[in-house]
């Protein structure tokens, strides 16, 4: 694949085309930084966005941070897709919101704030990340991947420490190149059989959360930035949809099919 770079393209008023109207989104992770601007920008688009996250708490936060983004509805829904019982969770989804037509994948933790080198990091650490990083995702997309058509699209967001050194977030690092590699398997095993997969390979984003603790630059995306790509990709606009594996690094270099050498 050839590295072409290109900016994201931010419609200059997403009201004027709401191309997601009729549509069904689940985001998966919609109570995180990334996951709110993802869902907002979804919104702003049509979609009718199931928003799924593990704390009722936070998806009322949610639910008041779109409050009024429209012409999309936003249907909140209290559900842990890193349940072990995925067979159970997806019909619990079916039941309550019917058809999908797209999901976005946006869920995980960045492990404690200090930095740890990895010869320091616990067993139990160690543990906790695989769960929330690794096996979560695991069995979001066991939850996931059946329940959307074949003409529909599945995004999933890993970070680019999947493709380098991370001093002090070892972790990190691991679970998203693991992650990748998940993604990459399932969509040779599904070979056009299933949903479109597509694995996005991001950089820093912008988030309310972080932006309150002081990490912020307007050289980044933004949650919403990924929400408006991620709608083209499941709408199968644009020019990407035939790019499985994309890096979205900043707001200079765009969309990538491949890491600049
Ligand atoms: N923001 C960035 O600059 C950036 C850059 C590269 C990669 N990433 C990665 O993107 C992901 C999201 O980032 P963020 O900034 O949005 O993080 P965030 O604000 O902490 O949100 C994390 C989200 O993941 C969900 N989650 C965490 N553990 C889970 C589990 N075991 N099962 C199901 N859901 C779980 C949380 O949902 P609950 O409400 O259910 O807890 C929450 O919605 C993280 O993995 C992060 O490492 C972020």
């Amino acid at each position: 694949m050839s590295s072409r770079p290109a900016p994201v393209e931010e419609p200059e008023d997403p009201l004027d085309e709401p191309f997601l109207l009729g549509r069904t989104v689940l985001v998966v992770g919609a109570s995180g930084g990334i996951g709110e601007g993802i869902t907002r920008a979804l919104l702003e688009l049509g979609a009718t966005v199931v928003a799924a996250g593990r704390s009722e708490a936070r998806l009322n936060r949610l639910a008041d941070y779109t409050d009024g983004i429209g012409p999309g509805v936003l249907h909140p829904h209290a559900v842990d897709l890193s349940d072990p019982d995925s067979a159970a969770v997806r019909t619990r989804l079916a039941d309550r919101h019917g058809k999908f037509d797209g999901a976005v994948l946006t869920i995980g933790n960045w492990g404690p704030p200090e930095p740890t080198p990895l010869l320091d990091v616990s067993d139990a650490v160690w543990d906790a990340m695989i769960a929330d990083n690794l096996t979560s995702h695991f069995r979001a997309l066991r939850v996931v991947t059946p329940l959307l058509p074949v003409d529909g699209a599945l995004v999933h967001l890993t970070g680019l420490s999947a493709e380098i050194a991370f001093p002090g977030a070892a972790l990190v690092g691991a679970t998203n190149a693991a992650k990748k590699s998940l993604l990459r398997t399932l969509t040779a095993e599904l070979d056009g059989a299933g949903p479109r997969i597509y694995e996005l390979v991001i950089g820093r984003i912008r988030t309310r959360p972080r932006a309150a603790l002081g990490v912020d630059s307007p050289a980044w995306l933004s949650g919403a930035d990924l929400g408006r790509h991620a709608a083209e990709l499941i709408a199968h606009r644009g020019p990407w949809t035939a790019e499985p594996l994309q890096y979205l690094l900043d707001r200079a270099s765009g969309v990538l099919t491949a890491l600049p050498q």
